[in-house]
């Protein structure tokens, strides 16, 4: 079954129109409000992401100037999934069997994950972003807009904090995107990765050495199942 999910923004007319064409329509959320207008759109399932997540914040409007909600996963998966019917998918800060397990006692009938896929064989990251991957800390990423106007959470880099210390606003999305352009084309061409965005979510020390997807997949199943076993034995 084909499936378009949906992120940034309401996609209002979207989702009937893709499940119309026969496949399924999943919609990303920052708020139970916005859970509840997918909802009412009909969404086949809901992406509850929290404020640890890495790469663009899912909010679907945001006033120019005024900052992103950023309710965490653990306060956000629960309220989404008490207030829609539609299946809850849980985002943001899931790297291993742990996180999984803890998605699912929240109410989540499925995880989504971006930044434990950063570092495997199959991702684009260059040599110089997994470097950086590496000696990241939890506390080494920020929710800025000097990617693309829109807020993203990403490493600290030269970009973001030259940005933040010149204090200019943002052009909107996407014009901040194009007007950096050039700095983001010669950074990646030159691989220095403090000229482009380094998205990434606040789960950096969950991070395992190169793997490939497959295989990253294999071991939450893992990881989930044991550890689903161990609280079963202990609660029996
Ligand atoms: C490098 C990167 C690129 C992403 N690009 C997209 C995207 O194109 N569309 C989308 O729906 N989500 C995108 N995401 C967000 C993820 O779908 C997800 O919400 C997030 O990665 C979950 O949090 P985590 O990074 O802590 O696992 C991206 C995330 C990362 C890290």
């Amino acid at each position: 079954m084909p499936v378009v999910s949906f992120a940034l923004g309401d996609p209002g007319e979207l989702v009937a129109r893709v499940q119309a064409a026969g496949a399924r329509a999943l919609v990303m959320v920052t708020t139970v409000a916005e859970a509840l207008r997918a909802a009412e759109l009909g969404a086949d399932a809901v992406i509850a992401q929290g404020a640890e997540a890495g790469g663009h914040r899912s909010t679907f409007a945001i006033a120019p100037g005024d900052e992103p909600p950023t309710v965490g996963a653990l306060a956000l998966v629960p309220q989404v999934a008490d207030a829609v019917a539609a299946p809850v998918v849980a985002a943001g800060g899931i790297m291993d069997g742990r996180g999984v397990v803890a998605a699912l006692a929240l109410g989540a009938a499925g995880v989504q994950l971006g930044t434990r896929f950063l570092l495997a064989r199959e991702s684009g990251a260059t040599p110089a972003y997994r470097r950086r991957l590496l000696a990241a800390t939890e506390a080494d990423t920020v929710v800025t807009r000097a990617f693309t106007g829109r807020p993203a959470r990403g490493l600290r880099n030269r970009l973001t904090e030259e940005h933040r210390r010149a204090g200019a606003e943002p052009l909107a999305w996407p014009l901040q995107g194009l007007a950096a352009a050039d700095i983001l084309r010669e950074g990646l061409a030159r691989d220095d990765a403090d000229l482009f965005p380094l998205l990434a979510g606040q789960g950096l020390r969950l991070q395992r050495g190169e793997q490939g997807a497959a295989e990253i997949v294999e071991e939450l199943v893992r990881g989930a199942t044991d550890l689903l076993a161990r609280l079963g034995a202990r609660a029996g």
